[in-house]
């Protein structure tokens, strides 16, 4: 790794990525997550130290394994990733958001576990999280700033809207409809979306493949 760091197109550029799925609390045992498997963001941390960048790994919950050589930081709720995004905002050059951020959060998780209601429902409140990406756009400076989209259907226009409107500089598009692509697969299928230039349809590929296309491009707009 010390040996790519010195050589790689990335050098001297510091890359903050977050991955997998949050995880938002609704009593001391449950909650509420979803079927990000973190493969995407990881591979993107790899990618980017093997072009020479000093990587920060921010991760939500995955079962992959702490990349060697990646300094990783583990966080749980959208919260907590909000914070720690913001907290490496003003040293990072380029920040991607490949975490599954949940939506909503549980509003008052239960202090105690839970029990099973005499009525036999329960009703859980749900709050809206904080956006994360768009707060980064919002604060961001110079860095370049990457974010995500998953989509099961209109996928161009709703990522399209999604970069402007949070103020991203490029978007990965995925439609996680098809067979294959995204969430848990060691596979996908992207579109990158930048504002200046036309999308750019990668084929179906591992992960890792796309990983060092998209850490390509990024050398190349920011270099
Ligand atoms: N994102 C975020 N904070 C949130 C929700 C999403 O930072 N609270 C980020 C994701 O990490 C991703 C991008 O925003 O990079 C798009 O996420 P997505 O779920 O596709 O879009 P949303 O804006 O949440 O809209 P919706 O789920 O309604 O399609
Ligand atoms: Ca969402």
């Amino acid at each position: 790794l010390k040996l790519y760091q010195k050589q790689g197109v990335l050098k001297n550029k510091h890359v903050v990525i977050s991955a997998g799925g949050t995880i938002e609390p609704i009593d001391p045992v449950r909650y509420i997550s979803n079927r990000s498997s973190g493969k995407m963001g990881y591979a993107l941390a790899k990618a980017a130290a093997e072009q020479g960048a000093q990587v920060t790994l921010v991760s939500a919950s995955t079962t992959l394994p702490d990349p060697i050589g990646i300094k990783t930081i583990h966080i749980q709720s959208a919260q907590d990733l909000s914070k720690q995004m913001i907290a490496t905002l003003p040293t990072a050059d380029v920040i991607i958001m490949a975490a599954a951020v949940s939506d909503y959060r549980v509003g008052e998780p239960a202090v105690n576990k839970l029990k099973k209601q005499a009525s036999g429902e329960l009703t859980l409140t749900l709050v809206e999280n904080p956006d994360i990406l768009a707060q980064l756009g919002a604060m961001k400076k110079e860095q370049y700033l990457v974010g995500f989209a998953a989509e099961t259907q209109n996928l161009l226009a709703y990522a399209q809207t999604k970069l402007v409107k949070k103020n991203a500089d490029m978007l990965i598009a995925n439609d996680v409809s098809k067979h294959q692509v995204g969430f848990g697969y060691d596979t996908n299928q992207v579109t990158i979306l930048t504002k200046d230039q036309e999308p750019e349809v990668l084929p179906l590929q591992d992960k890792l493949s796309i990983a060092r296309k998209i850490m390509q491009k990024i050398s190349e707009v920011i270099n």
